[in-house]
């Protein structure tokens, strides 16, 4: 099997990922998708470094990379040219741009009648501040995130219509969801790792403030996840279509969970601190698993 492995930052994971394909028998080849080129005029025009030959089998995407509108774009369009090619390709472009799009997200989550805060995204500012006038007040805000954020990065809390910041600062993308208190005085939530469907491995995330992403300075603790938590990860990464993920829980005050994230490229170093599981042995299992699921043993070969 030829097998990629793209990531560009994250030497941790890289170098997990890589060591748990190997372990597995695969020789992944490390790329990065800013590399890739298109160049036709002769032969195939995809040239993903690695596999001038011929393109791999397979395709692990621990990072798309980050950059510009039109980067980001043309990396998505050569992961839907490398899966129209049949290459098995780990979390699909589909599944990406479904779980980076927070929009998407939030309606594919509810669209499935998962429970998730109550969300609301505009693409204008009159109509963000008509919402935060209707469903936000003092002491009960709404969380305004980047559409496309991660890490934890440029949430801020919104109480009343002039604590918006102006279009260009949210590229006239206003996404809004009700700000879920904790109860019990800590600031904790809950992220759990689903793979292949299942949830396999979790954590509680304390954060010193409302924000726990390990970015941020959240601790990672063990725990004891409850069937309903991983019943509910698990449904939620179907609702995306991830084929591993991390999740973001949050509790609901009674007794329950909320959705409050499906991660395509979620980073594991803070939970694979807290769990016996091997986080790139499960991905890079599942993964192989899928790309031999395509292209099963060819046993007239094998015999002959
Ligand atoms: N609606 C909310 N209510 C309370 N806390 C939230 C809410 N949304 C996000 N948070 C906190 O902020 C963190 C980051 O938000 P998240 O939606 O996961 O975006 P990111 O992509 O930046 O991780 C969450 O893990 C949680 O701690
Ligand atoms: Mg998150």
């Amino acid at each position: 099997m030829r097998i990629g492995l793209a990531a560009d930052n994250g030497n941790w994971h890289k170098a997990r990922l890589r060591a748990a394909l190997e372990s597995l028998g695969a020789e992944p080849v490390l790329f990065s998708l800013a590399d890739v080129a298109v160049v036709t005029g002769g032969g195939e025009p995809l040239r993903v470094p690695g596999f001038e030959d011929r393109l791999p089998d397979g395709v692990l995407l621990r990072t798309i990379a980050g950059g510009t509108f039109e980067a980001t774009t043309m990396r998505l369009g050569v992961l839907h040219a490398l899966v129209a090619s049949g290459v098995t390709v780990w979390n699909s472009p589909g599944a990406i741009e479904r779980s980076v799009d927070k929009a998407m997200t939030s309606l594919l989550v509810a669209r499935a009648g998962l429970p998730t805060p109550d969300t609301f995204v505009f693409s204008g500012r009159d109509a963000a501040a008509a919402c935060v006038a209707r469903e936000a007040r003092p002491g009960a805000p709404l969380v305004l995130k980047p559409l496309f954020g991660s890490q934890g990065e440029g949430l801020q809390l919104i109480e009343r219509p002039d604590d918006l910041p102006d279009e260009a600062a949210v590229s006239r993308v206003y996404y809004l969801q009700r700000y879920i208190a904790r109860t019990d005085g800590l600031w904790r939530d809950y992220r759990v790792f689903v793979c292949e469907g299942r949830a396999i491995a979790a954590m509680i995330r304390e954060g010193d403030g409302w924000i726990t992403n390990v970015h941020r300075g959240g601790r990672p603790l063990p725990w004891a996840m409850p069937a309903k938590a991983a019943e509910l990860a698990e449904r939620a990464a179907a609702a995306v279509g991830v084929d591993y993920t991390g999740i973001d829980l949050v509790e609901d005050g009674e007794g329950g969970y909320l959705v409050l994230e499906v991660n395509s490229m979620p980073a594991w170093s803070g939970l694979q601190q807290v769990t016996e599981v091997d986080i790139a042995g499960a991905v890079a299992r599942g993964f192989l698993n899928a790309v031999r699921a395509v292209r099963p043993p060819r046993l007239v070969a094998a015999l002959g």
